[in-house]
Protein backbone atom coordinates (compact mmCIF):
# COMPACT_ATOMS: atom_id res chain seq x y z
CA UNK A 1 0.00 0.00 0.00
CA UNK A 2 1.16 3.44 -0.93
CA UNK A 3 0.43 6.72 0.00
CA UNK A 4 0.76 9.72 -2.69
CA UNK A 5 0.12 12.93 -3.23
CA UNK A 6 -3.79 13.75 -1.74
CA UNK A 7 -3.69 10.15 -0.36
CA UNK A 8 -5.16 8.52 -3.18
CA UNK A 9 -4.20 4.83 -1.58
CA UNK A 10 -2.89 2.88 -4.23
CA UNK A 11 -2.68 -1.60 -3.92
CA UNK A 12 -0.82 -3.92 -5.85
CA UNK A 13 -0.33 -7.50 -6.64
CA UNK A 14 2.46 -9.08 -8.89
CA UNK A 15 5.89 -8.37 -9.89
CA UNK A 16 6.14 -4.66 -11.17
CA UNK A 17 8.23 -6.34 -14.34
CA UNK A 18 5.04 -7.24 -15.76
CA UNK A 19 2.55 -5.84 -17.61
CA UNK A 20 0.70 -3.56 -15.47
CA UNK A 21 -3.19 -3.48 -15.11
CA UNK A 22 -4.84 -0.63 -13.27
CA UNK A 23 -8.25 -1.25 -11.92
CA UNK A 24 -11.10 1.28 -11.51
CA UNK A 25 -13.58 0.37 -8.74
CA UNK A 26 -17.76 1.80 -9.42
CA UNK A 27 -19.48 3.66 -7.24
CA UNK A 28 -20.02 3.63 -3.94
CA UNK A 29 -17.10 1.10 -3.81
CA UNK A 30 -13.66 0.67 -3.22
CA UNK A 31 -10.34 -1.52 -4.71
CA UNK A 32 -11.88 -4.25 -3.01
CA UNK A 33 -14.32 -5.13 -5.46
CA UNK A 34 -11.34 -6.17 -7.58
CA UNK A 35 -10.00 -8.25 -5.30
CA UNK A 36 -10.70 -11.53 -7.50
CA UNK A 37 -9.35 -10.22 -10.14
CA UNK A 38 -6.29 -9.19 -8.75
CA UNK A 39 -5.37 -12.28 -7.25
CA UNK A 40 -6.30 -14.12 -10.68
CA UNK A 41 -4.23 -11.94 -13.31
CA UNK A 42 -1.29 -11.45 -10.52
CA UNK A 43 1.18 -13.88 -11.97
CA UNK A 44 1.15 -12.84 -15.22
CA UNK A 45 0.66 -8.71 -14.73
CA UNK A 46 1.06 -6.22 -12.00
CA UNK A 47 -2.36 -5.59 -10.81
CA UNK A 48 -2.37 -1.88 -9.30
CA UNK A 49 -5.93 -0.87 -7.89
CA UNK A 50 -6.54 2.43 -5.71
CA UNK A 51 -9.59 3.96 -3.76
CA UNK A 52 -11.08 6.54 -5.62
CA UNK A 53 -10.85 10.19 -4.25
CA UNK A 54 -13.38 10.17 -1.05
CA UNK A 55 -14.03 6.49 -0.68
CA UNK A 56 -12.38 3.94 0.90
CA UNK A 57 -9.03 4.71 2.28
CA UNK A 58 -8.51 7.68 -0.25
CA UNK A 59 -8.10 11.25 0.78
CA UNK A 60 -11.73 12.95 1.51
CA UNK A 61 -10.91 16.84 0.70
CA UNK A 62 -14.38 19.11 0.26
CA UNK A 63 -15.88 17.08 -1.09
CA UNK A 64 -16.16 19.53 -4.03
CA UNK A 65 -15.22 16.52 -6.88
CA UNK A 66 -15.52 16.88 -10.89
CA UNK A 67 -15.01 13.58 -13.53
CA UNK A 68 -11.72 15.80 -14.68
CA UNK A 69 -9.98 15.82 -11.00
CA UNK A 70 -10.63 12.06 -10.65
CA UNK A 71 -9.26 11.46 -14.32
CA UNK A 72 -6.39 13.60 -13.69
CA UNK A 73 -5.44 11.59 -10.08
CA UNK A 74 -5.80 8.17 -12.12
CA UNK A 75 -3.36 9.99 -14.46
CA UNK A 76 -1.25 11.17 -11.68
CA UNK A 77 -1.01 7.42 -9.94
CA UNK A 78 0.17 6.19 -13.25
CA UNK A 79 3.24 8.88 -13.52
CA UNK A 80 3.71 8.35 -9.73
CA UNK A 81 3.83 4.68 -9.73
CA UNK A 82 5.85 4.54 -13.00
CA UNK A 83 3.02 2.35 -14.83
CA UNK A 84 4.29 1.94 -18.41
CA UNK A 85 1.67 1.33 -20.71
CA UNK A 86 -0.85 -0.33 -18.19
CA UNK A 87 -3.85 -2.07 -19.26
CA UNK A 88 -7.11 -0.07 -18.19
CA UNK A 89 -10.01 -2.07 -16.61
CA UNK A 90 -12.80 0.23 -14.53
CA UNK A 91 -16.41 -0.26 -14.11
CA UNK A 92 -19.57 1.86 -13.68
CA UNK A 93 -18.01 5.34 -12.85
CA UNK A 94 -14.76 3.43 -12.64
CA UNK A 95 -15.72 3.38 -16.77
CA UNK A 96 -16.38 6.93 -16.61
CA UNK A 97 -12.74 7.51 -14.95
CA UNK A 98 -11.26 5.34 -17.48
CA UNK A 99 -13.14 6.66 -20.81
CA UNK A 100 -12.07 10.34 -20.62
CA UNK A 101 -8.52 9.57 -19.26
CA UNK A 102 -8.57 7.67 -22.29
CA UNK A 103 -9.63 10.26 -24.47
CA UNK A 104 -6.92 12.63 -22.60
CA UNK A 105 -3.81 10.53 -22.98
CA UNK A 106 -4.53 7.42 -25.46
CA UNK A 107 -0.81 6.92 -25.86
CA UNK A 108 -0.40 6.58 -22.33
CA UNK A 109 -2.41 2.80 -22.46
CA UNK A 110 -2.06 -0.20 -24.29
CA UNK A 111 -5.37 -1.67 -23.80
CA UNK A 112 -8.58 -1.06 -22.25
CA UNK A 113 -11.25 -2.91 -20.34
CA UNK A 114 -14.93 -1.51 -19.66
CA UNK A 115 -17.00 -3.39 -17.35
CA UNK A 116 -21.02 -1.96 -16.74
CA UNK A 117 -20.75 0.80 -17.51
CA UNK A 118 -21.90 3.76 -20.22
CA UNK A 119 -20.41 6.50 -22.61
CA UNK A 120 -23.52 9.18 -21.71
CA UNK A 121 -23.69 11.85 -19.74
CA UNK A 122 -26.73 11.85 -17.31
CA UNK A 123 -29.99 13.32 -18.69
CA UNK A 124 -31.95 15.23 -16.89
CA UNK A 125 -33.66 12.47 -14.59
CA UNK A 126 -30.22 11.39 -13.44
CA UNK A 127 -29.18 14.23 -12.63
CA UNK A 128 -32.68 15.17 -10.29
CA UNK A 129 -31.77 11.55 -9.10
CA UNK A 130 -27.78 12.77 -8.03
CA UNK A 131 -29.79 15.57 -6.30
CA UNK A 132 -32.42 13.50 -4.35
CA UNK A 133 -29.01 11.47 -3.57
CA UNK A 134 -27.41 14.09 -1.89
CA UNK A 135 -30.50 15.61 -0.11
CA UNK A 136 -31.10 12.01 0.96
CA UNK A 137 -27.50 11.69 2.71
CA UNK A 138 -27.90 15.01 3.98
CA UNK A 139 -31.13 14.24 5.62
CA UNK A 140 -31.33 10.96 6.92
CA UNK A 141 -27.37 10.15 6.28
CA UNK A 142 -25.55 7.79 4.56
CA UNK A 143 -26.76 4.61 5.78
CA UNK A 144 -30.12 4.77 4.08
CA UNK A 145 -28.52 6.53 0.70
CA UNK A 146 -26.38 3.20 0.54
CA UNK A 147 -29.23 0.58 1.49
CA UNK A 148 -31.09 2.47 -0.86
CA UNK A 149 -28.55 2.30 -3.40
CA UNK A 150 -26.30 -1.03 -3.39
CA UNK A 151 -29.10 -3.58 -3.51
CA UNK A 152 -29.85 -2.25 -7.61
CA UNK A 153 -26.07 -3.08 -8.27
CA UNK A 154 -26.41 -6.94 -7.90
CA UNK A 155 -29.04 -9.41 -9.24
CA UNK A 156 -31.02 -10.97 -6.41
CA UNK A 157 -29.00 -13.89 -5.96
CA UNK A 158 -25.79 -12.01 -5.14
CA UNK A 159 -27.68 -10.34 -2.04
CA UNK A 160 -27.75 -13.57 0.20
CA UNK A 161 -23.60 -13.90 -0.69
CA UNK A 162 -20.88 -13.16 1.85
CA UNK A 163 -19.17 -10.82 -0.97
CA UNK A 164 -22.35 -8.65 -0.89
CA UNK A 165 -22.52 -7.97 2.89
CA UNK A 166 -18.73 -7.43 3.01
CA UNK A 167 -19.21 -4.63 0.28
CA UNK A 168 -22.52 -3.64 2.34
CA UNK A 169 -20.79 -3.29 5.30
CA UNK A 170 -17.07 -1.41 3.95
CA UNK A 171 -19.63 1.23 1.72
CA UNK A 172 -21.51 1.62 4.66
CA UNK A 173 -18.24 3.19 6.75
CA UNK A 174 -17.69 5.50 3.72
CA UNK A 175 -17.33 9.70 4.26
CA UNK A 176 -20.71 11.32 3.59
CA UNK A 177 -19.00 13.95 1.98
CA UNK A 178 -16.69 11.86 -0.32
CA UNK A 179 -20.04 9.66 -1.15
CA UNK A 180 -21.59 13.20 -2.01
CA UNK A 181 -18.53 14.33 -4.34
CA UNK A 182 -18.63 11.21 -6.62
CA UNK A 183 -22.30 12.03 -7.11
CA UNK A 184 -21.39 15.66 -7.94
CA UNK A 185 -18.45 14.50 -10.34
CA UNK A 186 -21.10 11.96 -11.82
CA UNK A 187 -23.72 14.56 -12.50
CA UNK A 188 -21.10 16.96 -14.23
CA UNK A 189 -19.44 14.56 -15.94
CA UNK A 190 -18.80 15.07 -20.46
CA UNK A 191 -20.27 12.75 -22.68
CA UNK A 192 -17.95 10.19 -24.29
CA UNK A 193 -19.79 8.77 -27.04
CA UNK A 194 -18.24 10.55 -29.71
CA UNK A 195 -14.91 9.67 -28.54
CA UNK A 196 -15.65 5.78 -28.58
CA UNK A 197 -15.72 5.63 -32.13
CA UNK A 198 -11.64 7.35 -32.34
CA UNK A 199 -10.38 4.92 -29.93
CA UNK A 200 -7.57 3.14 -31.55
CA UNK A 201 -6.17 0.56 -28.81
CA UNK A 202 -7.78 -2.57 -28.17
CA UNK A 203 -11.11 -3.09 -26.22
CA UNK A 204 -12.93 -5.24 -23.98
CA UNK A 205 -16.87 -4.15 -22.94
CA UNK A 206 -18.24 -7.16 -20.56
CA UNK A 207 -21.65 -6.75 -19.08
CA UNK A 208 -23.81 -8.88 -16.72
CA UNK A 209 -26.71 -10.31 -18.16
CA UNK A 210 -29.22 -8.76 -15.48
CA UNK A 211 -27.24 -5.29 -15.51
CA UNK A 212 -30.00 -2.77 -14.10
CA UNK A 213 -27.86 -0.03 -13.75
CA UNK A 214 -26.35 0.05 -18.03
CA UNK A 215 -27.92 -2.60 -19.36
CA UNK A 216 -26.93 -5.09 -22.06
CA UNK A 217 -28.42 -2.84 -25.07
CA UNK A 218 -26.52 0.55 -23.73
CA UNK A 219 -22.99 -1.61 -24.15
CA UNK A 220 -23.96 -3.46 -27.14
CA UNK A 221 -24.42 -0.39 -28.60
CA UNK A 222 -20.75 1.04 -27.04
CA UNK A 223 -19.25 -1.61 -28.09
CA UNK A 224 -20.99 -1.47 -32.12
CA UNK A 225 -19.01 1.91 -32.21
CA UNK A 226 -15.70 0.52 -30.97
CA UNK A 227 -13.41 -0.01 -33.75
CA UNK A 228 -11.25 -2.95 -32.54
CA UNK A 229 -13.68 -4.21 -29.45
CA UNK A 230 -14.57 -7.52 -27.98
CA UNK A 231 -18.04 -7.68 -26.19
CA UNK A 232 -18.79 -10.33 -23.64
CA UNK A 233 -22.01 -10.87 -21.54
CA UNK A 234 -22.07 -12.63 -18.14
CA UNK A 235 -24.71 -14.62 -17.73
CA UNK A 236 -26.63 -14.28 -14.24
CA UNK A 237 -24.49 -11.10 -13.19
CA UNK A 238 -25.74 -8.40 -12.29
CA UNK A 239 -23.98 -4.76 -12.34
CA UNK A 240 -20.99 -5.80 -10.22
CA UNK A 241 -19.73 -8.65 -12.64
CA UNK A 242 -15.93 -8.35 -10.99
CA UNK A 243 -17.61 -9.67 -7.83
CA UNK A 244 -20.47 -11.76 -8.89
CA UNK A 245 -18.82 -14.30 -11.52
CA UNK A 246 -15.58 -13.84 -10.77
CA UNK A 247 -14.29 -16.73 -12.60
CA UNK A 248 -16.08 -16.14 -15.98
CA UNK A 249 -14.54 -12.06 -15.91
CA UNK A 250 -11.19 -13.85 -14.83
CA UNK A 251 -10.85 -16.00 -17.53
CA UNK A 252 -12.33 -13.60 -20.31
CA UNK A 253 -9.56 -10.90 -18.84
CA UNK A 254 -7.36 -13.36 -19.39
CA UNK A 255 -7.96 -14.62 -22.80
CA UNK A 256 -8.40 -10.74 -23.97
CA UNK A 257 -4.69 -9.97 -22.75
CA UNK A 258 -3.42 -12.65 -24.33
CA UNK A 259 -4.71 -12.49 -27.48
CA UNK A 260 -4.22 -8.31 -27.66
CA UNK A 261 -1.55 -7.02 -25.11
CA UNK A 262 1.13 -10.11 -24.51
CA UNK A 263 1.50 -10.83 -27.54
CA UNK A 264 2.35 -7.31 -28.23
CA UNK A 265 4.58 -6.72 -25.64
C1 LIG B 1 -21.43 2.75 -10.28
O1 LIG B 1 -21.62 1.53 -10.12
O2 LIG B 1 -20.29 3.23 -10.34
C2 LIG B 1 -22.63 3.68 -10.34
O3 LIG B 1 -23.79 2.94 -10.42
C3 LIG B 1 -22.51 4.61 -11.51
C4 LIG B 1 -23.63 5.60 -11.58
O4 LIG B 1 -24.35 5.78 -10.60
O5 LIG B 1 -23.75 6.23 -12.64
Amino acid sequence: MNAIKDKLTTFSKGDPANKPIIFIHGFPFDHNMWNNQAEALSSNYFCVSYDIRGLGESSVGDGQYTMEMLADDLLDIIEKEKLYKPVLCGLSMGGYIAQRAVEKSESLFSALILCDTKSAADNNDAKIKRAEGIKKINELGLKKFVEGFIPNCFNEESISKPFYKETLKRSLNFSPTGVKGCLLAMAGRTDTSEFLSEIKIPVLVICGERDKLTPLHIMEEMADLIADCEFHIIPGAGHITPLENSGMVNKIIKDFLSRKVIKKK
